[in-house]
């Protein structure tokens, strides 16, 4: 049987993180950031990784990061927005739990990331025309691994957090009887 955790995925800027703590915080659940865990493990930032070691080895402490999750049990945890971009880490989401995918209007996330500069890949001359890119190329990627799917561009993220909480219960309630 899958364990309880929920799951959040989708693109730099929907949010992830800011309604990942809610939830855990009303549910008192740990959090955990796949991002910090790298962060942690490899004792630099993820812009020092990707400058120092390239994609190709972020993306294979992603997944290291997943794999040291495979025994977390009701925990909420959030995902760095290329977590999809690997086939092999669906199956690894799925196990985690319920996989739930926040999205946000282009709009939105353009000006939410703008507000730092923490994240390599937006680092680009043109940073909108990136985020289309990576939007039009990621956007499936989610959908299909995602068990469910929430909007948050124009919802206060504590009214996503319930949301979010109610459904999971069902997901997990339906679980359980098969
Ligand atoms: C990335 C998203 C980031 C981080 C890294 C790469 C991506 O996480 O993992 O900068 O490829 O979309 P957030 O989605 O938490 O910003």
């Amino acid at each position: 049987m899958s364990r309880e955790n929920i799951v959040l995925i989708g693109f730099m800027g929907s949010g992830k993180s800011s309604v990942g703590r809610m939830i855990a915080a009303k549910l008192d659940q740990r959090f955990v950031d796949t991002d910090h865990l790298i962060v942690q493990k490899n004792g630099v930032e993820i812009s020092e990784i990707f400058k120092n070691q390239g994609e190709s080895y972020f993306r294979d402490q992603e997944r290291l990061a997943l794999e040291s999750l495979q025994d977390a049990d009701r925990c909420v945890i959030a995902t760095g927005g290329g977590i999809v971009s690997r086939p092999e880490n669906i199956p690894l989401l799925h196990e985690l739990g319920f996989v739930v995918w926040l999205t946000a209007e282009e709009e939105v996330i353009f000006e939410r990331v703008s507000r730092n500069t923490k994240r390599p890949l937006l680092q680009t001359a043109n940073p909108r025309e990136t985020i289309s890119g990576l939007l039009a190329l990621r956007n499936p990627l989610y959908a299909a691994a995602a068990q469910f799917t929430l909007d948050t561009s124009n919802f206060p993220h504590a009214g996503i957090a319930e949301t979010i909480i109610g459904e999971a219960a069902l997901f997990f309630e339906a679980e359980r009887k098969k």
